[in-house]
């Protein structure tokens, strides 16, 4: 089928081009993958790989955060910007010690009633800490599933992210969902870039709407304003 060959191709293509060696990909735990897609959310993967090492290396742990004052866990974000992002780290380091004994949940519902996590993060946390099917979607996401699929409309839009949630909710596999999740990632980022994406290295030209009906120009459609 349509989808099993798109998820297939996701995941040869992460295996074979896809990123390896971002330090969050390294020893992964729960909070390791909270804490770098946390930063990652407004914030380019060069700028975050510095502040993601200084973080571990003086919050290690999620007691060491629960316990650090705000002020200290501030002084870590500066520059980083959208501060809310590091004052519920902190709130999420509390609320997992009180209400969850100190260890992350799994299931999309307890993740995305802990401060700060929304389903993007949620479904990352599943995907890529416990290998379990967690569907997501960001920004980069996005511009693919618009190319590859013909999504027309208000990129902010609720019936555009409904269908963006849709087509990610059927293509991310049940098992080693962490595959597929970095794929789309990695294809977003390095290859179906704003300007100038390049189409001809995309696995998925084949099934691509824009790259086959010469559409790259106009989708994602633009943000009104
Ligand atoms: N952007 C958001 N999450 C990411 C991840 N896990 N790796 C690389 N870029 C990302």
């Amino acid at each position: 089928s349509q989808v099993h060959h798109i998820r297939q191709q996701v995941i040869n293509w992460q295996a074979e081009h896809g990123r390896h060696d971002l330090p969050w990909q390294q020893d992964v735990t729960p909070y390791r993958v909270h804490v770098s897609e946390i930063m990652l959310q407004q914030t380019q993967v060069t700028t975050v790989i510095p502040y993601f090492q200084r973080w571990m290396a003086d919050f290690p742990t999620l007691s060491a955060l629960a316990s650090a004052s705000e002020d200290e866990v501030m002084a870590h974000w500066q520059g980083l910007g959208y501060y809310s992002r590091a004052r519920n780290l902190r709130k999420a380091a509390q609320h997992l010690i009180e209400q969850h004994a100190g260890h992350y949940p799994d299931d999309l519902k307890s993740l995305n009633d802990i401060p700060g996590i929304g389903r993007y993060t949620a479904g990352a946390i599943r995907s890529f800490a416990f290998s379990n099917y967690g569907p997501i979607v960001d920004g980069n996401v996005k511009r693919l599933y618009a190319r590859l699929f013909a999504i027309y409309g208000e990129p902010n839009s609720s019936a555009v992210n409904k269908t963006m949630w849709q087509h990610a909710e059927l293509l991310t596999p049940e098992k080693q969902s962490e595959r597929y999740s970095q794929g789309v990632l990695d294809l977003g980022a390095t290859l179906c870039k704003k300007s100038n994406p390049e189409c001809q290295r995309c696995p998925l030209q084949e099934n691509c709407f824009a790259f086959q009906q010469n559409k790259i120009g106009e989708l994602p459609s633009a943000k009104k304003r």
